[in-house]
């Protein structure tokens, strides 16, 4: 029960900032019903029924055979329930609460309903809210709820997980607090282990969540197995796909095949979150993913977007980059520690520098400007290596250097800067790297590496510009 209330209210807190009362709560109480009567009710002996003999779901009630329609109007009224006490709730939390709501998918929409002259395409925009607010509860709860119980499984048949995990757990966070989500770059086994619950027992193998559908579809013959997607441009898919993909061609991602691939994850079937330890593929956020709302950009989100810089300049293997790398990783801690020490009062890096001079302290502050200026060395280098594709890369990075970092630093470590350049690798090299995969796979094309590439310094230009400003303003200091 308790997994099935948790599994609840991640779609809850996450959607509406709903948070669920530790038992008989309302709308856990509501969604289990809903689940108990709808799941049941929706067999493919129903379906027939229903398609052969419409007329069943206008019968009057005290005639015998009613059972379906009575099934079905209560289905519905436990629908509209689960649509709209959830978002009432957060609509009436917008209006009422002296304090600032969280940001979440409804009230964040709802503050962008623009007020129309015309109400009926405001009520429009609210009813498609609704609907779209109460889809995350059926396509999060049920797969919350399938990766809790295969790591359950998982780690009862595997002890040796668990205590490594434990171990790492008690080592981090300690035994007086629970772990949050600031501690995850400090836990790479835990992390670890959850790829692997994920890799092990994906919950929606097909990219189909309502299992359901699959039995309909043998009845209606309906090609229903799986999420349909339809690609947006051509394309051409690895080299064995023969055909080209055309515009509009349906695809559904096998991510079972993908989770069972021996070349991949030798002994598929076994559960080694070992295989997620320094595969050099780690997840790296992209700028492009790093949240940036009115209060400003979200601080765990730019630390792990900050991370892949550094990661960045690792794949470059050249020791011209380790004072640059050294530094950008001793900011990134300040800030983090920061952040750790508030969490809450630190969620955008805005609130994280104000909280921290109400406080006459200045240590992430400062910490934050020397990072924006390491990350901004790296955006004007690259701007410049990817708007001249003669220029050599170390020629870009001493550009860079000289109208970022160079004009904060002494005469001797621009000296000792302009040595290490020496050292640069070459563009080719680079670039090479860049499209390389580390599985031995094929490598990107370069038209690709340079679009993703692009975005990427374009949402990093987005962060630098906004920071920059910020700090002009408050008078923290020249970025
Ligand atoms: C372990 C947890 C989860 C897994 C493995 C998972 C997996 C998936 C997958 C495979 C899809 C289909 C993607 C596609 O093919 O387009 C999907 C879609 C979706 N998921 Fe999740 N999900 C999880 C948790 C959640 C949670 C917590 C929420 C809500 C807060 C959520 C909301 C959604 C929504 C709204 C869609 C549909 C998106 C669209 O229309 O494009 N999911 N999820």
């Amino acid at each position: 029960m308790y997994s099935f209330s948790f599994s609840v209210a991640v779609p809850l807190s996450a959607s509406y900032g709903y948070e669920v009362e530790a038992q008989d709560d309302p709308v856990v109480h509501t969604f289990k019903n809903f689940a108990a009567t709808a799941i049941p009710a929706a067999t493919p002996e129903q379906a027939v029924l229903l398609m052969l003999f419409p007329f069943l779901l206008r019968i009057p009630d005290w005639l015998p055979g009613s059972s379906l329609k009575r099934e079905a109007n209560r289905t519905r009224d436990l629908a509209i329930q689960l649509t709209e006490i959830p978002y009432r709730y957060a609509e009436e939390r917008l209006v009422t609460s002296n304090e600032r709501p969280i940001t979440t998918m409804v009230s964040d929409h709802l503050t962008r309903v623009p007020n129309h002259t015309d109400q009926a395409q405001r009520a429009r925009d609210i009813f498609d809210l609704k609907k779209t607010a109460v889809s995350s509860i059926l396509a999060g709860s049920d797969t919350v709820l399938s990766t809790l119980m295969a790591f359950t499984l998982a780690i009862v048949l595997n002890p040796r997980v668990s205590k490594r995990a434990q171990a790492e757990i008690d080592t981090v966070v300690g035994t007086d607090r629970l772990p949050h989500f600031g501690d995850r770059p400090a836990l790479p086994y835990v992390n670890a282990t959850i790829r692997e619950v994920l890799r092990w027992c994906p919950p929606a193998p097909l990219g189909e969540m309502i299992s359901k559908l699959r039995l309909l579809q043998r009845v209606w013959k309906l090609s229903l197995a799986g999420i349909w997607h339809a690609t947006s441009n051509s394309d051409v898919y690895n080299d064995d796909w023969t055909q080209d993909c055309a515009t509009g061609t349906t695809v559904v991602a096998n991510i079972w095949a993908m989770s069972r691939d021996e070349a991949r994850f030798p002994n598929a079937e076994d559960f080694v979150p070992e295989r997620f330890l320094n595969d050099g593929d780690e997840y790296a956020l992209s700028f492009a993913d790093v949240p940036i709302t009115d209060q400003g950009i979200d601080t765990l989100a730019f630390l792990e977007a900050s991370e892949g810089v550094v990661r960045l300049f690792k794949l470059l293997e050249n020791p011209a980059f380790a004072p640059v790398v050294n530094d950008i990783n001793g900011n990134i801690t300040k800030v983090r520690t920061r952040y750790l020490s508030n969490p809450t009062k630190s969620a955008t890096l805005e609130l994280l520098t104000l909280n921290e001079q109400s406080e006459k302290k200045n240590t992430a502050t400062e910490g934050m400007m020397w990072l924006f200026r390491g990350l901004s060395f790296t955006q004007q280098s690259l701007h410049t290596a990817q708007s001249d594709s003669k220029i050599e890369l170390s020629k870009a990075f001493e550009k860079g250097y000289g109208d970022s970092l160079g004009k904060h630093h002494n005469f001797i470590v621009r000296g000792v800067f302009s040595l290490a350049m020496n050292a640069c690798p070459k563009r080719n090299d680079f670039y090479t790297k860049l499209a390389a995969d580390p599985d031995g796979g094929p490598a990107v094309a370069s038209a690709d590496v340079n679009g993703e590439l692009d975005k990427w310094l374009q949402a990093l230009d987005k962060n630098v510009a906004q920071m920059r400003k910020v700090y002009k303003e408050r008078g923290y200091g020249e970025i």
